[in-house]
């Protein structure tokens, strides 16, 4: 579904990603571990078009798109949540909803979309009138992907959504992404909770200063040695 070849980024001249291949492939759920710094998010600012990579090509469903402006990548169905949310603060929840649905004109398909997303997160259905501003910050993570679900994506980027959250609100979101998952979007997920990640995740790759150094199934990865002991603390 998703193919990046030979990945590089520079900030400068600083090289921050050193010429990384990953593949999410249809219905994946793919979570990519690395600590500060590491490039994660410059990797997941290069799908979503954010920024372009100084060399490398970008492929989805078999068409380059590496190129293409912001928009067009997510009207193809790449959905990116960013780190830290950035939801609109003055704006109300049905509001910032309403601005993840910019591109869908069939009004049937958001309203059933709304549904969904407040099956998925109740607390958002009591929360609709509420500014984005005033909302905790597991439900500004909730609204977050809500908003990327009301794009009706193929494919999402989810970029740290634990950050700063409750183990059990942390929980909570990671229940919600298994779901979202099964319903047949796949998921290219960025965490430094790798304990987390690597539950969630069929495969993973880890990161580590712009490279990729280790990657496979979840199930390999958690028993690997050098990552027990860097990132799951056993
Ligand atoms: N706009 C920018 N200008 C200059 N350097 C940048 C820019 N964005 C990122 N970098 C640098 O590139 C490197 C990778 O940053 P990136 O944000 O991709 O890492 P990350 O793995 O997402 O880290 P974190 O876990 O802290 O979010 C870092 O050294 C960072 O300082
Ligand atoms: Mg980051």
């Amino acid at each position: 579904m998703l193919l990046l070849k030979s990945i590089r980024v520079h900030y400068n001249k600083r090289e921050a990603v050193k010429g990384i291949s990953l593949e999410v492939g249809e219905g994946d759920f793919v979570v990519v571990i690395g600590p500060n710094g590491a490039g994660k998010t410059s990797v997941l600012n290069v799908i979503s078009g954010v920024i372009n990579p100084s060399e490398g090509e970008v492929w989805f469903r078999s068409e380059r798109i590496d190129r293409l402006a912001p928009e067009k990548i997510a009207a193809r169905g790449i959905i990116h949540v960013p780190e830290g949310r950035r939801i609109f603060p003055k704006l109300t929840v049905m509001e910032n909803l309403q601005m993840g649905a910019y591109l869908q004109k069939d009004k049937t398909k958001v309203e059933r979309e709304l549904e969904r997303i407040f099956h998925l997160f109740p607390i958002l259905k009591e929360r609709t009138r509420q500014r984005g501003e005033s909302l905790s910050g597991g439900e500004q993570q909730m609204l977050a992907i809500g908003r990327g679900l009301m794009a009706g994506p193929a494919l999402l980027l989810i970029d740290e959504p634990s950050l700063g959250l409750s183990p059990l609100v942390t929980q909570h979101v990671a229940e919600q992404m298994t779901v979202i998952n099964r319903e047949g979007i796949a998921i290219l997920l960025v965490e430094q909770n790798a304990r987390m990640g690597l539950k969630l995740a069929n495969r993973g790759y880890v990161l580590t200063n712009g490279d990729l150094v280790l990657e496979g199934t979840t199930a390999e990865l958690v028993k690997n040695e050098e990552i027990r002991k860097a990132y799951l603390g056993l």
